[in-house]
């Protein structure tokens, strides 16, 4: 049996939201996967899932190019949920009738229920006679349906904006039951789930993790591997996986450039080495990174020096390793399918900032056995793991580290500086428990000198700046608006601590049109 249960599959036809259905699956503990909406019905067939759903898309199902499935999977005996464009495509393959709507209909509507069926459950809202929120975002709508199907309810603009065909447990909806706007989104996903599919929730961390060891042990046999620790999140979680599933045939190399935060090689070497009893090499690599940064200024320079300096280095030590067959690495769900068009999966999938290009050039097979995970659900599996909050809440930091936030060329001193501001200013929004709502909060060295008086005496040193920001997913971001008694503690700390620095100001810029780094 597949330790994973049940499954369902969901067919991508590019929706934005398409990510969004399989995480209110997976929160139902249901375990479920995005797959192009062009799979055959016998490869559907093969995987048995116990339901599908057909996400949303742009188009409109009689353009040229419109995404269509294969007819075939309403004909399986496995449930179906449309989604908007999906609940189009349904209607249309069935023979129903879809048109363009009059008017188009987006934001906020009212779902009036009209039949009490088993996917409805639990969704009217007695406390509001007017109908359940629901958010709809289409042009086209059912104008008439297919053969079997009744309409089950309705919105202002949308005579039918659920249908179904309850004996073949075929189901269409127009609004959209993944995003936040439609409160009762969870209910109707749980009805689809456990009353039409008869899943059973068994999706955990737990089952995860036993099914991953399985597979590493299965695939990896007695040969070794080879990871890349950064101390993030997800080379943690990776090398903490892989290493119950092989102990000692797994070796990791945490390369030391000079360019990270204040006692992260140290507490890499803490939790690694002395917690875990892992193979680890630390390498103290910092010199060879500031040698060839000196008197380099341009930021996309120098994040070329650290990419290829990071594999040089990388190369060096797995070449003193010995055979060894597999890289392990951490990529993500999301990683995955960025790099996938709707048209089919692409061949390409994003490498991981910081071991971009190893395996093609050491000729490694890759583990990814975080490939199918949301960074929430990472997280998840690291605390299932044992790893301590502090390495499974730490920011993303950037792979050119420190040497992207001292602004201008890069030095031992400078590098020092914003180090001890860095650092003051982590401390201070631990202590103030702001860590786990901030998406990063970091010091920026700036190339400029101001004047400045402490004691009696005339200062003339350099500013710091303090980026601190919100943000979903680092596309766009917003600056944090910290209180002020934690500002002022964190400037007045800075000021008297970093011999060096006499100036602190706070960045007020949003993601667009700036960005969260500095260079
Ligand atoms: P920006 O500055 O583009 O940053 O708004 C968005 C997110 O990406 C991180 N970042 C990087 N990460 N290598 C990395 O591994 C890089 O060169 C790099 N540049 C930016 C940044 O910290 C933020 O979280």
């Amino acid at each position: 049996m597949d330790i994973r249960g049940d499954k369902i599959l969901i067919l991508d036809f590019g929706s934005q939201y398409t990510q969004l259905i399989a995480r209110r699956i997976r929160e139902l503990k249901v375990f479920s996967e995005i797959v192009p909406f062009s799979m055959p019905a016998s490869e559907i067939r093969r995987q048995a899932p116990k339901g599908l759903v057909l996400s949303g898309g742009p188009a409109s199902v009689y353009a040229a190019d419109a995404p269509i499935c294969n007819p075939e999977i309403f004909s399986l005996g496995i449930p179906v949920l449309g989604i908007c464009y999906g609940m189009q495509v349904m209607a249309h393959l069935l023979e129903g009738k879809v048109s363009s709507s009059a008017r188009r209909e987006y934001g906020p509507a009212r779902l009036l229920i009209d039949r009490e069926v088993d996917l409805l459950s639990g969704l009217e809202d007695n406390g509001a006679p007017n109908g359940t929120p629901v958010w709809m975002s289409h042009g086209d709508r059912i104008e008439k349906l297919p053969a079997g199907f009744v309409p089950l309810a309705h919105t202002d603009n949308s005579p039918v904006a659920v249908m179904g065909s309850p004996a073949r447990r075929l189901y269409g909806v127009q609004f959209h039951p993944e995003v936040v706007h439609t409160p009762k989104g969870g209910v109707l996903f749980a009805n689809f789930l456990f009353r039409a599919c008869s899943c059973t929730p068994s999706w955990s961390m737990a089952s995860f993790a036993a099914e991953a060891v399985g597979e590493i042990r299965r695939r990896v046999g007695s040969a070794r591997v080879l990871c890349a620790l950064s101390g993030g999140v997800d080379s943690s979680v990776t090398a903490v996986l892989v290493h119950r599933a092989i102990g000692e045939q797994l070796t990791c190399v945490f390369v030391d450039n000079g360019l990270l935060r204040s006692g992260e090689a140290e507490e890499v070497e803490a939790t690694f080495r002395r917690h875990f009893h892992m193979n680890l090499r630390v390498v103290d690599a910092g010199q060879r990174f500031l040698s060839r940064l000196a008197g380099v200024e341009d930021p996309e320079q120098k994040r070329k020096i650290v990419g290829e300096e990071f594999i040089a280095v990388f190369e060096e030590e797995a070449g003193r390793l010995g055979e060894i067959q597999f890289l392990a690495q951490g990529t993500l769900y999301p990683d995955v399918i960025e790099s996938r068009s709707v048209r089919g999966p692409s061949a390409t999938i994003k490498s991981h900032h910081n071991v971009g290009g190893l395996p093609e050039r050491l000729h490694f097979q890759l583990i990814e056995p975080l490939k199918d995970l949301f960074k929430d659900e990472v997280r998840r599996l690291g605390k299932e793991l044992g790893i301590h909050g502090s390495i499974l809440w730490r920011q993303p930091f950037p792979g050119p580290g420190l040497s992207i936030r001292v602004l201008g060329p890069v030095s031992r001193e400078t590098l020092d500086l914003v180090r001890q501001a860095d650092r003051i200013l982590l401390e201070e929004v631990e202590a103030a428990g702001l860590l786990e709502r901030l998406w990063q909060s970091f010091a920026v060295l700036l190339p400029v000198r101001s004047v400045g008086v402490m004691g009696d005496e005339r200062t003339y040193e350099q500013v710091a700046c303090l980026r601190v920001v919100e943000s979903q997913d680092g596309m766009t971001a917003d600056w944090a608006r910290l209180p002020y008694d934690l500002l002022s503690r964190v400037s007045n700390r800075i000021i008297n601590e970093v011999r060096g620095i006499n100036r602190v100001v706070y960045d007020i810029s949003s993601k667009p049109p700036s960005t969260i780094e500095w260079e």
